[in-house]
């Protein structure tokens, strides 16, 4: 293994300050009116996320053999998407959380209805800007529709939602199958729908699709197990959020399951699961197989 943290944290680094050079645009001038909205819009997305769902999409494209502008709008879209999903996960009826990558949570500055209507927002508007990869210049409309269907499941009740369900539903449930599922869902479906997203526009043939697929799954498995330890051994000034909201809440985790050991063993046979999807891939997929090994290194 020639994994080196310090190298991939700086190529993470530089490929999130790109992502968010382009999220700046697709989100808009933030005086429009309403002004509320839009600031809110932009204090939930603009505020330091790992980026790492719009960096899979670029990703994707790149391993299909095309260039990462052709992806941009898609890559944006599906952060809008995701912070959508943490300031309703945040909000007092679901983890009830006060703090989101370092600020107060969306909920705590701009009260809870405003809240609701910002991630209301950020998710119709991620459409609207995912419609807008139709007009670069090589992308086919079709792939186009294809990719805005397989976000839509992804993050909705089959996907993400339906993990979310689970997730709150939780409390009495202790099988690790349940687990897997939960996480499959919460966590692995936009993974799975970034890679594929940026890939489907770029070409890439189904044998790649589907080992694209399984890596994003196993790799929702691996980042939502580490994400469990990091709220139990996790410093809140690194990752941003509280520590303990999981025990906090009652939640079923991989921490609940198996202890602290047990869970760092699962997410070990997790990323390893991620590499052995790729082994269809020669040099093209490294990235993704650095991107594994540093889920089990991540301390944010
Ligand atoms: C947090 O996701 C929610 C989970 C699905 C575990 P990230 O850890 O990717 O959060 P940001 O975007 O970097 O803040
Ligand atoms: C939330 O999982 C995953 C989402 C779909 C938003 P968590 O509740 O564990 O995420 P954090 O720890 O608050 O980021
Ligand atoms: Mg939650
Ligand atoms: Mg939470
Ligand atoms: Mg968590």
């Amino acid at each position: 293994m020639s994994f080196n943290i310090d190298f991939f944290t700086q190529e993470l680094r530089t490929r999130k300050e790109y992502i968010e050079n382009c999220l700046e645009k697709f989100l808009g001038d933030e005086s429009r009116n309403p002004v509320l909205i839009h600031q809110a819009m932009h204090y939930a997305v603009l505020n330091g996320g790992k980026r790492l769902r719009p960096i899979m999409v670029l990703e994707g494209a790149r391993i299909a053999g095309g260039k990462v502008e052709s992806v941009i709008p898609t890559a944006c879209a599906i952060e809008m998407i995701h912070s959508y999903s943490l300031v309703h996960d945040d909000l007092p009826a679901m983890d009830d959380d006060d703090f989101r990558r370092g600020q107060p949570t969306c909920h705590k500055v701009f009260g809870e209805a405003n809240a609701i209507l910002t991630g209301d927002a950020l998710l119709t508007g991620a459409f609207e800007v995912m419609a807008d990869n139709a007009l670069i210049d090589g992308i086919e409309l079709k792939d186009v529709v294809r990719v805005i269907r397989e976000v839509a499941h992804a993050a909705g009740s089959q996907g993400m939602i339906g993990g979310q369900v689970l997730d709150l539903a939780g409390e009495d449930q202790t099988v690790a199958y349940f687990l897997s599922v939960l996480h499959g869902l919460k966590t692995g479906e936009l993974f799975k729908a970034s890679l594929r997203a940026g890939a489907i526009l770029n070409r890439m043939d189904e044998a790649g699709l589907e080992a694209l697929t399984q890596f994003g799954h196993n790799f929702g498995l691996a980042f939502q197990i580490t994400d469990d330890i990091l709220d139990v051994t996790g410093d809140q000034s690194l990752i941003g959020k509280p520590v303990g909201s999981d025990e906090k809440n009652v939640r079923t985790t991989y921490i609940s399951l198996f202890g602290v050991e047990g869970a760092k063993e699962k997410a070990q046979e997790s990323v390893q699961a991620c590499l052995e999807s790729l082994a269809v891939f020669g040099s093209e997929a490294d990235f993704l197989r650095d991107l594994a090994w540093f889920t089990l290194y991540r301390t944010s």
